[in-house]
């Protein structure tokens, strides 16, 4: 059995004036291990779906089931990692990484032993005593990754946690984390809005419609890694991928004229 199950799931916001249907009959499976990236255009439903996975806001109709078990709330079996790199500014990176396990109420010497293993996954070791704001934008997303990893969850939930990167740093952390995902066994579910880092990442990618958010395609990438993103295999994909994308984000944009007219 999938390990993550979307059921016909909608969510609609109320909203002054009008009914925002930002998803509408998401019907998805996910299996234990596998690298699922959601694809599309600002507005067309990721960060919704995402935060009904993780429990932050609930769907209005259908259900999420992890391990059979329905979502009714954040749960310790799944892990957040956000754009913005949410550390705690007063706290080094060792305890940065070790709070969770302290709110967990973990022995110290357990602490101790998790957080010096992901300090050596995550190449920290020589960041330990640092404050975030003395790192760069890839050192910091390595201890917002970290720090989920901490709390062992089975599933990790990433929203576009390397959008703010450089290309050259993001590409390390793709690498780094597939590095993790291979030895650590996680399932990853994926926020991305790059259809380049979808196809160097994902087992498969979830390509989602504009509003209301319904599936528009789900794509097998059975390609090997590492990928080469000059070969033609990778720019094939990548050249169709864009093509489902843009009808998408033309909708976004002739929907935008349609309001800007209205005002
Ligand atoms: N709290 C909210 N209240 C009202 N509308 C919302 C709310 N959150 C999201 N929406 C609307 O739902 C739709 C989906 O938003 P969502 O943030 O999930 O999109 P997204 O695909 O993550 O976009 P982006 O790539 O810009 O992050 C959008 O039209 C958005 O305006
Ligand atoms: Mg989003």
């Amino acid at each position: 059995m999938a390990q993550i199950i979307v059921n016909n799931v909608q969510k609609v916001f109320k909203t002054p004036g009008k009914d925002v249907i930002a998803l509408k009959d998401i019907n998805l499976e996910i299996k234990a291990g596998e690298f699922v990236c959601l694809l599309g255009p600002s507005g067309c439903g990721k960060s919704t779906l995402l935060n009904a996975v993780a429990g932050f806001a609930l769907p209005s109709a259908g259900e999420i089931t992890v391990e059979g078990k329905k979502i009714t709330g954040p749960g310790p079996d799944r892990g957040m990692v956000f754009q913005e790199y949410a550390l705690f500014p007063w706290m080094t990176v060792a305890q940065n990484i070790a709070f969770g396990l302290e709110i967990q109420k973990k022995e110290k010497a357990e602490i101790d032993l998790t957080v010096n293993q992901l300090l050596d996954l995550l190449h920290l070791n020589d960041f330990r005593d640092r404050f975030p704001k003395d790192l760069s934008g890839g050192m910091r997303q390595r201890v917002a990754i970290a720090r989920v990893l901490a709390l062992d969850s089975p599933i990790m939930l990433m929203d576009e946690p390397f959008g703010a990167l450089d290309a050259l740093t993001r590409r390390n952390l793709q690498d780094e984390l597939l590095r993790i995902w291979n030895k650590l066994g996680k399932t990853i579910l994926f926020v991305t809005h790059s259809i380049e880092e979808s196809i160097y990442l994902a087992d498969r990618i979830v390509v989602m419609t504009y509003r209301p958010g319904t599936v528009k395609r789900d794509q097998v990438v059975d390609m090997p890694r590492p990928r080469d993103p000059s070969s033609a295999a990778f720019n094939d994909l990548k050249r169709e991928l864009g093509r489902l994308v843009m009808e998408e984000q033309q909708r976004h944009a002739n929907d935008e004229m349609k309001l800007a007219a209205v005002d």
